[in-house]
């Protein structure tokens, strides 16, 4: 890591967050499972629509998305995916930022999502009104925004980024002498702070999955697996990351259970994305890095409650009767498409 800059938290107050219960899963025998899954290709294929799924959504869903020619993605992917595929309907299987994204993108299409309530914590964490006050209150500062805010936030921002990409745009902003307005992880911000060296005001946001793990049980579990490398998303909290061999967006560490020699992985984000581990590397040991302290009951429960809103069964329901419309004003999209689509312009010159 490059320096240990002062982390330059703003003084907000941000609201509470109101986190959904797990659900509790149907049961279903394979006979009828294997029923819904054909009812659902037959949909997609009749309505010309397309399934997008988030790494952390459950692996029926990933699995269908598969076998049906949609895709399973990071969130930086699956706004590209959306925009270069072909079909009139795309169902995107993630969080709300994520359908928003795709609309707001492909305007002329219809964006449909198991379930419109799923949210994620750092957009319900960075309210509009608050954070526009905040812009408001550092003109001179380039506000980079993280993919998972509402279609507003984005609107308010000159550049939108994922996890994938957050580390070369800094770079970029930087090389231009860019003051930079980060919102609203936290974590992401200050590890991306960290490594360029560049002077950042952070938005006090977190996610509540990744915010859970511990720095103190993940020490104990690496001395009990000793041939184990660490992979860590950078929404972890910094003595998290600070254990980290590999740190990098879902595909990132995906790429490192394929391409590691490790036998073993301790992997401290969604376990919904151990789906395309165990696909990319059949043999390997992947264990959940530990959210729990003390006495809880709980070893390993990283789970967004939100990913796990999407289930098969609503998007039977959904492709059924079409309720589930993501809706964004064409002004709006007109404004937050600007910052989206500059990073995906940036992401295509760093392919070349
Ligand atoms: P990625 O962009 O790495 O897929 O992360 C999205 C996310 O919500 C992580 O919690
Ligand atoms: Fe948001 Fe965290 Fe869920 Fe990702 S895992 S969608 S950041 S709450």
């Amino acid at each position: 890591m490059k320096k240990n800059l002062q982390e330059n938290l703003a003084d907000v107050t941000i609201p509470d967050v109101n986190v959904p219960p797990h659900p509790v899963h149907l049961a279903m025998s394979t006979r009828e499972l294997a029923q819904l899954k054909e009812h659902i290709k037959t949909m997609l294929r009749r309505q010309d629509a397309v399934l997008v799924a988030h790494y952390y959504t459950d692996a029926l869903l990933q699995d269908l998305a598969d076998e049906t020619g949609g895709c399973v993605a990071d969130s930086l992917e699956m706004a590209r995916f959306g925009t270069t595929h072909p079909a009139r309907t795309l169902v995107v299987a993630g969080v709300r930022f994520m359908g928003e994204t795709a609309k707001i993108l492909n305007n002329e299409k219809r964006v449909l999502m198991p379930d419109l309530n799923a949210t994620c914590s750092l957009d319900e964490g960075c309210p509009i009104d608050l954070f526009a006050a905040f812009c408001d209150r550092h003109p001179d500062h380039t506000v980079v925004v993280y993919a998972n805010t509402s279609a507003e936030v984005k609107a308010r921002s000159d550049w939108v980024v994922t996890s994938g990409i957050a580390l070369p745009v800094i770079r970029h902003l930087a090389a231009r002498g860019e003051k930079i307005l980060w919102g609203p992880d936290r974590h992401l911000g200050r590890y991306v702070q960290q490594l360029t060296g560049v002077e950042m005001i952070l938005w006090p946001g977190s996610c509540v999955v990744h915010e859970e793990f511990k720095a103190g049980a993940l020490e104990e579990m690496c001395r009990r697996h000793p041939r184990a490398a660490v992979l860590v998303h950078p929404e972890s909290p910094r003595e998290v990351v600070a254990q980290a061999d590999v740190i990098g967006s879902t595909t990132a560490l995906i790429e490192a259970v394929r391409t590691l020699p490790h036998p073993e992985f301790i992997i401290a984000t969604d376990a919904g994305i151990f789906n395309k581990m165990r696909q990319a590397a059949p043999d390997k040991i992947l264990l959940g890095a530990p959210t729990a302290g003390e006495g809880a009951s709980c070893e390993s429960c990283a789970r967004c409650p939100w990913m796990e809103m999407n289930t098969l069964e609503k998007l039977a329901r959904t492709l059924e009767n079409g309720h589930n419309e993501v809706e964004v004003s064409p002004q709006l999209a007109t404004r937050a498409r600007i910052p989206i689509q500059r990073m995906l312009d940036f992401a295509r010159t760093l392919k070349k």
